[in-house]
């Protein structure tokens, strides 16, 4: 089987795809021959050598790659058989021909989506429905800011958002990523590139949000929080704006002058403000399949009834991996990245 690895932290020329042996079958697991590999921010933060659950539960090598769709090869669950069309969810070794993941971390692939749509759908479907349905209380009407919305999880957090009847404002960084957030349902889209971004939030809410997802970290963090209404909700899941977007090395000076200038919040001024920051990485969350089964659980029926979708899915060939990654770095791509294998 062919699977990409890093064997040490560094730029594209780390992510090696290699030959190796078959992963040896385990109780309750299946064999899946992937088809293909879903790529996310975080697997970029990981050839970096910077993503903490990485550095914790796998250390080098590594191979990167949170979600998979494919075909089961054998199986020593009941639920699955040989032939079945299944997608699924891993810790790290997506990035394979071949993975045997335990049955429960496994789904069938609905037949409204291809094998691509459904190697895109889990990691940034769940991190939308875990932010917005497991750690907050959201009612219809409420005015929500979408950070980065034309992106993976940015996509995924305006549909849920819209079948939750949620006023939704995406905010973009390109002018070219206008059109995707509209066409996803958003209300209003901030361009970063031709707009203020404040001076927009605050003529289309005055009285501030009720909820701002920001995953940029250092660049808006400070502002999401000022431009939340008393009883409002910063939900941070991400640090992006600290790391580089072209050349594929850390600038590690740049990393520890953003890592000293991101804001530090203060639960007693929290409390006077009636604000607060959630945070949550789901990478540290595989032992609570209760919350991402539940979460998968309700949103498969959604996509069946097609009232959420995968947003645009970009194919990528597993020996284009360093290119996929240049591209997810540079903050131009929309929608998601998958690779082929
Ligand atoms: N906590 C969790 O459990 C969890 C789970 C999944 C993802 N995440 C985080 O969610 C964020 C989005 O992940 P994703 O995989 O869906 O990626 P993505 O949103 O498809 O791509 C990243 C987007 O971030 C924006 N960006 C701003 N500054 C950037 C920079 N310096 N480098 C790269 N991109 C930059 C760009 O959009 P604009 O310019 O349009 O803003 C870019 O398109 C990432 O920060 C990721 O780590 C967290």
């Amino acid at each position: 089987m062919q699977k990409v690895v890093i064997h040490s932290p560094g730029g594209y020329d780390k992510l090696c795809l290699e030959q190796h042996p078959a992963p040896e079958m385990k109780d309750d697991s299946v064999r899946v021959k992937i088809a293909f590999a879903g790529i996310n921010y975080a697997d970029i933060t990981v050839r970096w050598g910077i993503y903490e659950s990485a550095k914790k539960f796998i250390g080098w090598p590594i191979t990167p790659g949170f979600e998979f769709s494919g075909v089961v090869l054998e199986s020593t669950n009941d639920q699955f058989q040989a032939g079945d069309e299944v997608f699924g969810i891993t810790l790290f070794g997506g990035y394979s021909s071949e993975i045997v993941v335990p049955a429960h971390q496994l789904y069938k692939k609905p037949n409204s989506l291809s094998f691509s749509e459904a190697a895109a759908f889990p990691a940034v479907f769940m991190t939308a429905y875990h932010a917005l349905f497991q750690n907050i209380v959201v009612r219809p009407g409420m005015k929500v800011m979408i950070h980065s919305a034309a992106g993976g999880v940015g996509s995924s957090l305006v549909q849920l958002c819209k079948q939750a009847k949620l006023d939704v404002t995406g905010v973009v960084g390109r002018s070219d990523k206008v059109a995707i957030v509209k066409e996803l349902g958003a209300d209003h889209v901030i361009d970063k590139q031709t707009q203020d971004l404040w001076q927009q939030a605050r003529s289309i809410c005055p009285e501030g949000f009720d909820i701002i997802l920001d995953a940029n970290g250092v660049e808006t963090l400070g502002d999401s929080y000022k431009n939340l209404r008393p009883t409002g909700k910063l939900v941070c899941y991400g640090f992006h704006t600290m790391l580089p977007k072209q050349g594929g090395k850390i600038n590690w000076l740049k990393l520890a002058i953003n890592f000293l200038k991101t804001p530090r919040f203060s639960p007693l001024k929290m409390t006077t403000d009636n604000k607060s920051v959630v945070t949550f990485n789901l990478s540290f969350l595989f032992d609570r399949m209760d919350l991402l089964g539940e979460a998968m659980q309700a949103m498969l029926p959604m996509l069946e009834r097609q009232e959420i979708k995968v947003a645009k899915v970009t194919e990528y060939l597993a020996s284009d991996v360093g290119k996929a990654h240049a591209d997810l770095e540079s903050g131009k791509t929309v929608g998601k990245l998958v690779l082929k294998f």
